[in-house]
């Protein structure tokens, strides 16, 4: 079956109301917190991705059930440490990096010999920001070149740690937060700010866990081996799946959006302070909380007066999974942008800075490179007529979707690879787009 899809015409004007599917970093998180609980819990809206099939069949391979309701999930805990594999047994994280890292720290103390693999993006992927982190635990591990599979057999003789992390990866940060709750004592974590969603768990949960906020860095202490309960949790609309609509809406024509419980806790909003920033109409209505969460309802309208922005870095890493959309927004505004310290960029599911560059060079768009810095030369204008083929991305869904906004509202005949690419995250994309009135064959 063909695993392409073609886009020849420029989406037509829309005015709708949409959701979009659950949050991945707290479907994963609040599975894998389930899974270390007493009792069972319900998950409801979790989203239905393969990175999150890939978090239940690895709990259940390490010993823990669960069971799909009609709206909801149930997961069977048997507390902290409760997982029960067999010698050698072999999980497999698929595509999802947060999965990946996030399992092994969950694994510190268990007392048989557990294989990680993952498919041909995750294994060109660096797993010794955790596996570092996590030997210091006391956990054994072993890797080649830094990356999968990576085996680890934990141990009993576990220590808390203090650690810095200092690239503003949330991956890491939770992996210690995750590996602190087998650890007796006081875990310290000094972590440069990035996705805070285990810190609001963990507060829901009655966890003990202190924050305190120092300039850049957050400063994390938290005591181990406190057992915590079963919950419910219903998980609201994923930021980074509505950026995608987002950016449709803003370069489209006469068209308008609101996008429903969404998920915009502070750490996440970095696409909506950029896009404010370069003067897009956008409105966040209906405000709530939920268990620490932020939600709300946005709304976007397009934008014929885009302009530049010299984008502050501090902003990277609550737009970290947006920057793509950024940098094409950027291509349709007027001046030039800057963009500073991409290098976290390149290590995702794709080498994506290096990936955009060569789309937006592929779109006439001039984009100069210093180090990790890019400039971006505007053109309000662009109006494309030629012939596009996108290929070649390690089939990563982010570029796949950010390449149908492109062709959705820049117009041009477009052949985009791998649209299978998009059942790791957000497998309703295509769906959603075709409910706006897109054409995609
Ligand atoms: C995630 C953290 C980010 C993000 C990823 C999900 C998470 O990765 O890019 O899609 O759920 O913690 P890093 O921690 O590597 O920045």
């Amino acid at each position: 079956m063909s695993n392409h899809i073609n886009i020849d015409n420029k989406i037509a004007p829309y005015n709708k109301k949409i959701q979009v599917s659950s949050d991945k970093s707290l479907s994963i998180r609040t599975v894998l917190l389930a899974s270390q609980a007493v009792g069972i819990s319900k998950i409801s809206n979790l989203l239905d991705s393969e990175d999150v099939f890939n978090t239940l069949k690895t709990i259940k391979k390490l010993g823990i059930n669960y069971k799909k309701k009609k709206n909801y999930y149930e997961i069977y805990g048997f507390g902290l440490n409760g997982f029960n594999p067999k010698n050698n047994t072999v999980i497999n994280a698929g595509n999802s990096g947060t999965l990946g890292r996030l399992i092994l720290s969950l694994l510190i103390k268990t007392d048989k010999k557990i294989k990680l693999i993952g498919d041909k993006s995750l294994s060109k992927r660096d797993f010794s920001r955790v596996t570092k982190p996590l030997r210091l635990f006391g956990a054994n591990i072993k890797s080649k070149n830094n990356s999968l599979p990576v085996e680890i057999k934990g141990t009993k003789f576990i220590r808390p740690i203090n650690y810095e992390e200092n690239i503003g990866s949330a991956q890491i940060k939770t992996a210690c937060c995750f590996a602190a709750l087998n650890s007796p004592g006081i875990t310290f974590i000094k972590a440069r700010k990035s996705r805070n969603h285990t810190e609001l768990l963990f507060k829901y949960l009655k966890i003990p866990i202190k924050v305190k906020s120092i300039k850049e860095f957050d400063l994390l202490e938290i005591k181990g081996l406190q057992q915590y309960n079963a919950f419910n949790y219903s998980i609201p609309g994923d930021i980074s799946s509505s950026a995608f609509f987002i950016v449709l809406t803003l370069l489209s024509k006469n068209s308008q959006i609101t996008i429903r419980n969404v998920n915009i806790n502070e750490t996440r909003i970095g696409l909506i302070k950029i896009l404010i920033k370069m003067n897009s109409k956008i409105i966040i209505k209906n405000k709530r909380v939920y268990k620490g969460e932020r939600t709300a309802d946005i709304f976007v309208k397009s934008s014929k007066t885009l302009k530049s922005i010299n984008c502050p870095s501090n902003l990277n890493s609550s737009a970290i999974d947006e920057l793509i959309l950024c940098f094409l927004v950027a291509a349709k505004a007027k001046g030039i942008s800057t963009f500073k310290d991409l290098g976290e960029l390149n290590k995702k599911e794709s080498p994506r800075l290096n990936i955009s560059i060569k789309f937006l060079r592929m779109i006439g768009i001039k984009v100069l490179r210093n180090k990790n810095d890019i400039k971006i030369y505007g053109k309000p204008d662009l109006d494309l007529k030629k012939n596009f083929h996108v290929k070649k991305f390690l089939k990563d869904h982010r570029i796949f979707m950010m390449s149908c906004v492109a062709a959705l509202t820049l117009g041009g005949n477009w052949r985009i690879n791998d649209k299978d690419s998009i059942n790791t995250s957000f497998p309703k994309f295509l769906n959603i787009l075709k409910k706006l009135g897109a054409i995609i064959k």
